[in-house]
């Protein structure tokens, strides 16, 4: 008779199987934080006269920001959640460059003065779809507008199959320091699925071209839980991506939201990997990047060392906004272009999302906002909590909420899921500061969203949590 001797767990399986406990229990779709309340709770109270008010009354030494939306590509990748469509012919194109300086002229003339200006953000979409010309025309027209700084941070999202030359040589005229490129994964299947044909070959090319004019700075984005994603897979694409020395990569969890995305319908749900296995990726991920002496910052970027992400955390100077994390740390970021999203002390703006209803307004003379929410005391101190949680992870409510002028027992229905999440040992607490433990790092998401108060009441559908 043959024997089984039973074997007994390794500790790491042990390990294994707490965390994907951990995940089925904290499997709840939430917020990626870029914005507290976040979009789904902003109404059509706010409109173009309010934003008006809000930029008249900003102090004259507010520091700004600017972001420019290009709601354009020349394909459609399958996996893509951005606010974009196809569009190749010029006169389109063209048309939103001179709306975009309309728009400019609009927004300069209600602030009054020349501002100025610290960061400038183009994203999309990809902003090199708009033809090369243009695209010089609306930063000409910004800095005619705005004071930008001379060592302004002047950031471009490049999609690397479609940047011309002509492109290249406008955006080292354009004063261009930081570009990100969309990557993605370099795995062929994968590819196929989402759509989206991109060597590592190409993609070093492109990175060589942006240095060979002076574009050091060189983000990448990459995607875990695409479709037929594997652990070993991403690895071989993290190992592929270092290769081309970026100073940041931001990686970041496929959101499968076919019912906002109708095109995202297009990947069978059977190809996706579940949530234990998009855990594995991300952890396989952070750990190939750490082992190449990357930094991880908050949840899902890392950076060199030297890199000013790397060094803004280390400050605990990081901070989130819609492009996700930044060094920038203006009050006021002003969004240009169709569906673009501003922030202002007041509250939060979003532009027009069609095209057609944001040309209207500019071309009436009317800041083209659709929607927006006025931040009350008690929305400024969660949305600082969430903040320094998603940033530095850690973060003393008790504090905050008396700096903000609230009462903190106002923050008690944070309670239950700050008990649940601490005896899960994803928190730790001292006193009243919160801190989220190596453990809870990747749920970080879940423990911001104890704060939220929007999110219970709410009928949005967000991405899942991990
Ligand atoms: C606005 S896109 C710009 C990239 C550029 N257009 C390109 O194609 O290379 C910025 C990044 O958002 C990320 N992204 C887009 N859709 C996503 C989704 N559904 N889930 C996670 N990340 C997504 C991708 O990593 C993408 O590179």
């Amino acid at each position: 008779m043959i024997q089984i001797k039973a074997e007994r767990p390794r500790t790491e399986d042990i390990a294994r199987m707490d965390t994907i406990s951990l995940i089925a229990k904290y499997d709840r779709a939430v917020p990626r934080y870029t914005s507290y309340p976040t979009a789904p709770h902003f109404s059509t109270a706010i409109d173009g006269g309010v934003y008006a008010r809000w930029l008249r009354a900003l102090p004259e030494d507010a520091a700004l920001s600017l972001y420019l939306h290009v709601p354009f590509c020349a394909s459609l990748c399958r996996f893509c959640a951005c606010h974009t469509t196809v569009v190749n012919r010029p006169e389109p194109l063209e048309l939103y460059g001179i709306t975009l300086m309309a728009e400019i002229d609009l927004v300069a003339d209600v602030i009054g003065g020349h501002r100025a200006v610290r960061h400038i953000h183009w994203g999309g979409g990809t902003p090199t779809q708009l033809p090369a010309d243009t695209m010089l025309a609306v930063m000409r027209r910004l800095r005619a507008r705005f004071d930008v700084a001379p060592d302004a941070e002047i950031a471009v999202e490049i999609d690397p199959r479609t940047l011309g030359d002509d492109s290249l040589t406008v955006l080292a005229a354009m004063g261009t320091n930081r570009v990100s490129l969309g990557v993605q994964d370099f795995d062929p299947n994968v590819q196929d699925a989402i759509n989206r044909h991109q060597s590592l070959a190409l993609t070093e090319d492109c990175a060589t071209r942006l240095r060979s004019v002076g574009i050091d700075a060189i983000n990448l984005d990459l995607i875990y839980g695409l479709p037929y994603q594997t652990t070993a897979g991403v690895i071989e694409t993290v190992r592929q991506a270092l290769g081309l020395k970026p100073s940041r990569a931001a990686v970041f969890g496929y959101a499968h939201v076919p019912w906002m995305k109708k095109h995202q319908a297009l990947i069978p749900d059977a190809s996706l990997p579940n949530t234990a296995e998009r855990f594995a990726q991300r952890q396989a991920i952070e750990a190939t990047f750490l082992a190449h002496g990357y930094t991880l910052i908050g949840l899902d970027h890392f950076a060199l060392p030297d890199d000013a992400l790397a060094q803004a955390a280390a400050g605990s100077r990081l901070r989130r906004n819609f492009q996700g994390y930044t060094t920038d740390a203006a009050d006021v970021l002003i969004g240009l272009g169709a569906s673009s999203i501003g922030a202002v002390p007041q509250g939060y703006i979003q532009n027009h999302p069609g095209v057609p209803a944001w040309r209207d307004a500019v071309r009436d003379g009317v800041l083209p906002i659709a929607r927006g929410v006025a931040l009350t005391d008690a929305d400024r101190a969660r949305r600082a909590i969430i903040e320094q949680l998603m940033c530095h992870l850690t973060a003393n409510p008790f504090e905050i909420a008396a700096d903000s002028g609230i009462d903190p027992a106002d923050l008690a229905d944070a309670e239950p899921a700050l008990r649940n999440l601490e005896t899960d040992g994803l928190l730790e607490r001292d006193g009243h500061r919160v801190t989220v433990t190596g453990r809870g790092r990747p749920f970080v998401r879940t423990i911001a969203a104890a704060f939220d108060c929007y999110l219970a009441r709410g009928t949005a559908r967000h991405s899942v949590a991990v």
